[in-house]
């Protein structure tokens, strides 16, 4: 397989488990500690080797671009006020990845916004990461992907075992472990209930596909919520031509969870030297008096 320079990232949803947070401002905007969800994303596709990504957005998304371009203003008045170290950390932002991005201009789910960016992925294989999913420690997320697509020639896509009781809420992969974690995918279904499940191994937010997906999510009708299913188009694909599945290791938050979101900002400011004492002293305080 060719090597992975590009990466799709959907960020046109509407985020109505975020509200009343995400009324104007999108939820892969909001901060976690201190930066954006969106930061830590892009941040995880540059260390997986990543160049240029594709923003799949809507009208009230282009905050999210702007984040990753200069702000002339803001720059100027660090510069003049001598904040060189708060100089370096926007524009540093502005200068890591090289953006593009593709309106989807009617939300009908998933695989519709990454059919939205067809026109910007030429004949090569590319990644997609799903705006709100943070993934962290170890090797990065998308990185523990691409390193088996490149073996074995195939698509590949992220798993995680979850509860029984959650996998409803998730694509479930039945497949076959081939070697430690990772599985040859024989059939996956999206959000069954809990006793068709085929495993307890969710389709979680990272996948390394080639191009031929788009020609199956023409296809697709809409399934599950109304909505045109990236996993249907993925199960077509995975019986026609093969595809594998990586058990991912490390921490997942799915920032659209507030549970989640809350649990992800605690974990980054615990990593912060000069807030850890205090932070866990207010923590202590608080299972006190709940
Ligand atoms: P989610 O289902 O988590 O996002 O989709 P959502 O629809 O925005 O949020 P809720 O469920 O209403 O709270 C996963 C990702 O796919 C994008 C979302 O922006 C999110 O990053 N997405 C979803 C699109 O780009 N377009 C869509 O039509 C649906």
């Amino acid at each position: 397989m060719k090597e992975i320079r590009k990466v799709i990232i959907p960020v046109a949803g509407w985020g109505t488990r975020s509200l009343p947070a995400s009324k104007n401002i999108p939820k892969e905007m909001l901060p976690v500690y201190n930066k954006p969800v969106i930061q830590y994303v892009v941040e995880e596709a540059i260390k997986s080797g990543v160049t240029d990504v594709v923003f799949v957005t809507n009208r009230d998304k282009s905050v999210i671009e702007d984040h990753f371009d200069y702000n002339l203003q803001l720059e100027g008045v660090l510069e003049r006020s001598g904040k060189l170290d708060k100089l370096k950390t926007v524009r540093d932002v502005a200068e890591m990845v090289n953006i593009m991005s593709v309106r989807q201009k009617k939300q009908l789910g998933l695989g519709h916004a990454v059919l939205c960016a067809r026109p910007l992925i030429t004949d090569e294989p590319f990644a997609i990461m799903v705006g709100d999913d943070l993934m962290f420690g170890g090797v990065p997320g998308v990185q523990q992907l691409i390193d088996v697509a490149m073996r074995e020639n195939m698509p590949v896509i992220g798993v995680m075992e979850v509860p029984r009781d959650k996998v409803s809420r998730y694509g479930i992969i039945d497949g076959e472990e081939v070697s430690p974690g990772v599985y040859r995918i024989k059939d996956m279904v999206e959000k069954p209930d809990v006793d068709k499940a085929p495993s307890q191994l969710a389709i979680v937010g990272r996948y390394v596909l080639t191009p031929d997906v788009f020609d199956y999510l023409e296809k697709v009708t809409p399934g599950v919520g109304g909505e045109i299913q990236l996993t249907d188009a993925l199960q077509a694909l995975a019986r026609d031509r093969g595809m594998m599945a990586v058990k991912m290791t490390g921490i997942r938050f799915d920032a659209g969870d507030w549970a989640d979101y809350l649990s992800a900002n605690i974990y980054f400011g615990l990593q912060d030297e000069s807030l850890r004492y205090g932070l866990l002293e207010r923590l202590k305080q608080f299972v006190q008096f709940s």
